[in-house]
């Protein structure tokens, strides 16, 4: 068999947004308390998960989810986009709501036979298209009580190929600073499903993270900087990381540190960064409480350091610039 094989016939692949989509199967695995350990990962074909209706997972929300992609190359060879770094982060999340944490190896044995038994619908190279793949963790076992913790939980991995989430036109921002997404020492920092109801103020934006650039200033020889805000409740997102160390690789200052309202307004560049977002640039941010609109972008197009950004950031993922930062796995 010629490994691995093309995309599919069967899609429009010009036209990918980020709906679900029937694909090949998902990959599911099962960890009992009282065993300690996980089942090899199973392939299943049928999409619908039968979970009784009693399960913590659908009562007290203990779930917690991942999202990362895999692109196919130039030559036709399917990679995926730091994996390891998306099974630490499930970890994290797990330790925050009692969920046992995969062994880093088990989920990435997980999450590549999801890529590679769905490998036709890796979408083709050369569409800015990929194949999102979405592990979520879920308390599974039936239980009322929350002690002593249930004894099933199940690590589904899903794959859907996609677009990018937003598109790739600037986008308008709103800031709804009168309630939080997540309590200051609560689950912020986990990718737990409640997270993502509600909005934030500058932590992240609802999707994605939050990258503030301001431009290199010619006549004081200071360099281009990007700001990232830093905060206890923030995901640790490897798409802004991946930016980070790409900024660094330019020769760009890099600040991690808690960041204002008020410095809204010396940002010359804002973009959002996620898996599925990519990187969107943001053309406005309306903050409503103040009254206030900053305005980033006059022309429909990414500003300069976004652009940059996006040619290694996407160079690296498609193969198309050498993976000097040992990001890519592949299928
Ligand atoms: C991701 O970028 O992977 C996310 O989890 C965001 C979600 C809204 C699709």
């Amino acid at each position: 068999m010629v490994w691995p094989p093309e995309p599919t016939s069967e899609f429009d692949w010009n036209n990918l947004g980020f709906a679900i989509t029937e694909v090949a199967g998902h990959v599911e695995t099962y960890y009992s308390r009282k065993e300690g350990k996980w089942t090899e990962p199973q392939w299943i074909t049928d999409p619908y998960v039968k979970i009784h209706g009693l399960a913590p997972g659908m009562n007290y929300g203990q779930q917690c989810y991942e999202g990362l992609k895999a692109f196919r190359q130039k030559d036709g060879q399917i990679r995926i986009f730091r994996p390891e770094q998306n099974a630490l982060r499930m970890q994290h999340s797990a330790s925050f709501i009692c969920l046992p944490e995969p062994p880093v190896d088990h989920f990435l044995k997980c999450v590549h036979l999801a890529v590679a038994n769905n490998a036709a619908y890796v979408p083709p190279y050369g569409l800015g298209a990929g194949m999102y793949i979405r592990p979520l963790l879920f308390a599974t076992g039936e239980q009322l009580g929350l002690n002593p913790p249930t004894d099933k939980y199940t690590l589904f991995v899903y794959v859907i190929p996609t677009g990018v989430y937003h598109g790739t036109h600037p986008i308008d921002a709103l800031i709804l600073d009168d309630f939080d997404r997540a309590a200051p020492q609560g689950t912020g920092s986990a990718k737990v499903g409640g997270n993502y109801a509600p909005v934030t103020h500058i932590e992240e934006f609802s999707t994605s993270g939050f990258i503030g650039m301001i431009h290199e200033n010619k006549e004081t020889g200071e360099p281009a900087k990007i700001v990232v805000p830093q905060s206890n409740s923030v995901i640790n997102s490897v798409t802004v990381n991946s930016c980070i160390e790409i900024a660094k690789f330019f020769g760009w200052n890099v600040e991690y540190r808690p960041v204002h309202y008020d410095e809204l307004s010396t940002f010359n560049e804002v973009v959002a960064a996620g898996t599925a977002a990519a990187l969107v640039p943001i053309k406005s941010i309306t903050q409503l409480s103040k009254d206030a609109k900053f305005e980033y972008l006059k022309e429909d197009e990414p500003g300069p350091m976004m652009k940059e950004l996006v040619r290694v950031l996407k160079g690296v993922q498609q193969g198309n610039e050498p993976d000097t930062f040992g990001w890519c796995q592949l299928v």
